[in-house]
């Protein structure tokens, strides 16, 4: 639909996590005028969900070139190594800086920020807060921080499309605001800079750590606007997740790799530490080592889960160190203190996103990404714990500093360029809501955390036989489903689903967290390179 209404902004921040927040807070003090635009609340997405921590070389004796090399065997040979530099190098000041914003991280007795270890780490250098309610702190600095320097925002707004003026530029995004409100209704805010800050799709997985909100909507957005999308066959899937059931569906709560940083041990339907000897660092491998050996020893069990057990931490320990994991194991009937927790891998983080480069750049003018919706080459195949709030940071204030020198080195931003009118656009086919659930159920059984050519290949016909039906709808009766933010939820989690599936079917062979059980081997030969993927802008 044509927007009834629009605003203009020097810049528009879409998403309101830590990338979002902290690129909209520091346009705003490079005195751009600036809008937060967000699906929810302001404090709706993943990173209030955020457990573990905030990675940085900040302990005696850590360097960032050690932070670096940990994070480059875990990224499985496709880490961008400038990307990593400028996080590691950057990192630490970056989160100076968000205390100086006014997040609280939880310190030692002398007064230095305490430090946790996490999987993939060879050192203890995760900054954490309230325990294990990192992510809670984070988001309520950044949002408090916002609201006293009175940033203007726009809650309940789902970005629908990106506008662009006659050159390809951006001009500003489309979005459909919910509720009272002068804005309600289909509106524009009219913008040189974009900045998608959307977060991950981890509910294109039946269950996810991530909240109902990550439905990949800035990856869709961005492919819609024939922006490059990358890496998107690296799905993260975190080794401990509280296991509910086989049938548990949606949200799932996390138990954070610091309850293994902190001597938790996984064992079997036996009681037996299975990763000892799958790899020197036993339960603290990078993740997608942890993850396989999981899975593996479930299937060789024929179980559900294993277990992860913490029984020797005491609750003493447990309700000062991991508050909101006890209060959740709790909450479900389970009480680690005086038995083992049954955890099982789910999906966690996307690794891939839409390609940027060392300033957040994407490939469409204007158009910017950083966070979990951003590929910048930091995660190649595998993100190491907790560096991905410090990619949300680091990103984010690097896109602010781009913004503002465009600005002041060529006026590019002192203008609001005449967007295109939405009607020159093709009908976008829109599905019901309800797909949502048939679309996480083809991705769980054929993309989960163990693939094969001919699991993908269900998937993919199942994903095309979804998207053939709402196009045939349109194209044969004008049908679509009403617009809503559930109807754009479903369409932008297939939209992703299928180029994910399109990628993992590509990528023959096993490296990070993609798995391939027919081609079980890394190909350093064939496959040390990334899967690139742009739509054409004119097809839906
Ligand atoms: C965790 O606390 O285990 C999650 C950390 C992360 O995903 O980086």
């Amino acid at each position: 639909p044509a927007p009834g209404w629009s605003i203009s902004a020097d810049v528009v921040v879409v998403g309101s996590g830590v990338a979002g927040l902290t690129a909209a807070l520091r346009c705003e003090a490079a005195g751009l005028t600036t809008v937060v635009v967000t699906k929810a609340r302001l404090d709706d997405g993943s990173t209030r969900w955020a457990q573990g921590g905030i990675a940085a070389a900040l302990g005696e004796g850590d360097t960032p070139e050690q932070h670096l090399d940990d994070t480059l065997v875990a990224g499985a040979g496709l880490c961008d190594e400038e990307a990593v530099r400028l996080l590691v190098t950057e990192g630490p000041d970056a989160v100076r800086r968000l205390i100086s914003t006014g997040a609280h991280f939880d310190t030692d007795d002398e007064g230095g920020i305490q430090l946790t270890r996490e999987g993939g780490h060879h050192r203890r250098r995760i900054a954490h807060a309230g325990g294990d309610a990192t992510g809670a702190e984070v988001s309520r600095a950044l949002v408090d921080a916002v609201r006293a320097r009175g940033l203007r925002t726009i809650e309940n707004a789902l970005v629908l499309d990106l506008l662009t003026d006659a050159t390809g530029r951006t001009a500003g995004v489309t979005l459909h605001v919910m509720g009272e409100g002068q804005h309600d209704g289909v509106g524009a805010v009219h913008a040189p800079a974009v900045v998608l800050a959307t977060g991950g799709m981890g509910q294109v997985f039946s269950a996810t750590t991530n909240p109902s909100v990550s439905t990949g909507d800035g990856v869709a957005l961005a492919l819609r606007a024939g922006a490059e999308v990358s890496d998107l066959e690296f799905v993260q899937f975190h080794p401990t997740v509280l296991f509910l059931g086989p049938d548990a569906e949606g949200q799932q709560p996390l138990v954070s790799e610091a309850v293994r940083g902190e001597g938790a041990h996984l064992v079997d339907a036996d009681g037996v530490r299975f990763m000892v000897g799958q790899h020197e660092l036993a339960e603290l491998a990078p993740r997608d080592i942890v993850a396989k050996g999981i899975t593996r020893r479930m299937q060789e069990q024929d179980v559900e889960h294993m277990f992860l057990d913490a029984r020797h931490f005491g609750a003493d320990m447990w309700e000062h160190r991991f508050p909101t994991i006890l209060a959740a194991c709790r909450a479900h009937g389970i009480d680690p203190v005086t038995e083992p927790v049954p955890i099982a891998p789910a999906a966690h983080y996307a690794s891939g996103g839409v390609r940027t480069d060392s300033l957040g750049r994407t490939t469409v003018p204007g158009l910017y990404a950083c966070g979990e919706v951003a590929c910048t080459g930091v995660h190649g195949a595998n993100r190491l714990a907790s560096n991905s709030l410090l990619e949300g940071l680091v990103y984010a204030e690097r896109i602010a500093a781009d913004i503002a020198r465009e600005r002041t080195e060529n006026g590019l931003h002192a203008r609001v360029p005449e967007p295109v009118p939405c009607s020159e656009k093709p009908a976008h086919p829109l599905l019901a809501p309800e797909t949502r659930f048939a679309i996480q159920r083809i991705m769980t059984e054929g993309a989960g955390v163990l693939r094969s050519a001919a699991s993908l290949a269900q998937a993919a016909d199942r994903l095309e036989q979804l998207h053939a039906e709402a196009r045939g709808a349109l194209e044969e009766n004008g049908k679509t489903a009403e617009p809503g933010v559930d109807t754009w939820e479903a369409t932008n989690l297939l939209c992703v689903a299928r180029v994910l599936v399109a990628a993992a079917r590509l990528r023959e062979e096993t490296r990070g967290c993609h798995w391939r059980e027919d081609r079980p081997e890394r190909d350093d030969t064939g496959w040390r390179r990334h899967i690139v993927v742009r739509l054409n802008p004119d097809r839906t």
